[in-house]
């Protein structure tokens, strides 16, 4: 076995047990790339502080792209009893190069120099997650384009409310996940310090340069305190808060999707490539991509819980627990990207029955709020007109009718002020034409918003 980096002191050899316990290179392998990105830059600055010299420095980047290169070939050895990935990369340096790459850790600990990797890797995937939100904005733009005079019932408590555009409720969610882009935007600032020059957590006496290393690695600035720099996992959480939301996001639209598509409503259509089938039930076409989503959500906020749970009891600076973040950040990287991206997909693979939609638009007296409104707008105080309105509609409950099937004369019995003009107002096409209030679903409106969010897509 390779003798521990930090075996001077001890006299015995590491047990067995305790090595596979503690080590972490089966998961954070993973970030290879990043240490090797991170030591790069380290050498680099070393040798402009006269740490090292030119030579040692051309030694270890050689020997870095070796190791880089043997890792993607898939021919490095990765050996447990090294723990984790930075010891792994740097022994293998060292047997690659000799003295030169015992020169690597100057002025650097594995604290700091974790913090980098995981800053590195969660600054990459937080732009990749914002790039991917935005392809999923997109697909509802499309949606609400190819649907924007549609109309289908708008629900409150799963009862059928007031009429909406289609286009409208597709739009509800390009706002959702617009926001969600902002909240991982507003993350990526805190993700984006660079941290290596804390050293294990009181920063170091040897002459760095940690401005350099940031330019170096394109980041906008340096971390003000060793002791935090260390300790810090909020850049973590904070990333996780915002996934999750994502997650939860997507699981509210994939329960929409899962009732959309059953038989009793029939909104929605999937493409069968979308669907899967059952191993019994011959004629089942089940929608697994937004059950799956849903069920995900559970794991993503788990490892949300996971992170704030692992934190709560630390005391200052760093302590091994911290080694137990990266299973659950990689977890919800991974799942919340792949979710965002299928969900992508997916939206393009739906189509709205638009005759299903118009006859749900029937028997939920979904005009009611627009008798109401046209009451108020001769005069009668609304909480009189909402009482009036409501007996009218349990008049025509007790008779099976509409709204719209009621007499001019009948309408009358319940107020005197109702004139013919009224029967525009119970049509569903007059009550989504009148909802002219900023943000409503009239077809102006949402014409606008359409409009904007074209604009901030980049669509034309
Ligand atoms: N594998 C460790 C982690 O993920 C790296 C830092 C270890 N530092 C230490 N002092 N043991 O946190």
């Amino acid at each position: 076995a390779p003798a521990k980096l930090w075996g001077g002191r001890f006299a015995e050899k590491t047990a067995a047990s305790v090595e596979a316990f503690t080590a972490s290179i089966h998961y954070d392998a993973r970030l290879y790339k990043h240490d090797i990105a991170g030591s790069r830059a380290h050498a680099k600055m070393l040798a402009k502080q006269g740490l090292i010299s030119a030579k040692e420095r051309d030694q270890i980047l050689k020997g870095l792209g070796q190791i880089e290169r043997e890792i993607e070939a898939g021919t490095f050895v990765f050996r447990p009893e090294l723990e984790d990935i930075h010891m792994n990369i740097e022994k293998t340096l060292v047997e690659k190069i000799g003295p030169a790459g015992e020169k690597l850790h100057t002025a650097r600990s594995r604290n700091d120099q974790v913090a980098l990797d995981v800053r590195l890797y969660l600054r990459e995937e937080c732009r990749n997650l914002i790039a991917l939100l935005a392809g999923l904005q997109k697909a509802f733009v499309v949606l609400a384009r190819t649907y924007q005079h549609a109309v289908m019932p708008g629900y409150t408590h799963l009862q059928r409310a007031q009429p909406v555009l289609v286009a409208h409720h597709m739009l509800a969610y390009y706002e959702m996940f617009g926001r969600d882009r902002e909240r991982l935007s507003d993350a990526l600032k805190r993700i984006n310090v660079m941290p290596l020059g804390a050293a294990a957590l009181a920063g170091t006496g040897l002459p760095i340069d940690r401005a350099f290393v940031a330019k170096e690695l394109d980041f906008p600035k340096i971390t003000a305190n060793s002791m935090d720099t260390v300790g810090d996992r909020d850049f973590i959480i904070e990333f996780m808060s915002a996934a999750s939301l994502v997650q939860i996001h997507l699981s509210r639209l994939s329960e929409e999707l899962v009732l959309w598509t059953t038989e009793e409503f029939s909104f929605v259509t999937l493409a069968d490539s979308f669907c899967t089938g059952s191993s019994i039930m011959p004629q089942k076409k089940n929608p697994d991509i937004p059950e799956l989503i849903r069920g995900k959500s559970g794991r993503v906020v788990g490892n949300l819980m996971s992170l704030l749970m692992l934190l709560k009891g630390l005391p200052m600076t760093y302590n091994r627990d911290l080694q137990e973040d990266k299973e659950p950040l990689f977890d919800t990287v991974d799942t919340v990207s792949q979710s965002v991206a299928i969900m992508s997909q997916l939206l393009g693979n739906l189509q709205f029955n638009e005759a299903r939609l118009a006859a749900g638009l029937g028997g939920g007296y979904m005009t009611a709020t627009d008798l109401a409104d046209y009451l108020v707008l001769k005069n009668i105080p609304f909480r009189q007109a909402h009482a009036i309105v409501g007996r009218t509609v349990a008049f025509c409950l007790s008779k099976g009718k509409e709204l719209t099937e009621l007499t001019l004369k009948e309408l009358q019995k319940f107020s005197e002020v109702i004139e013919g003009d009224v029967f525009k107002v119970l049509s569903i096409e007059g009550s989504v034409a009148s909802r002219v209030s900023p943000g409503g679903t009239s077809g102006k409106m949402v014409a606008k918003a359409l409009k904007r969010a074209e604009k901030e897509m980049g669509i034309s």
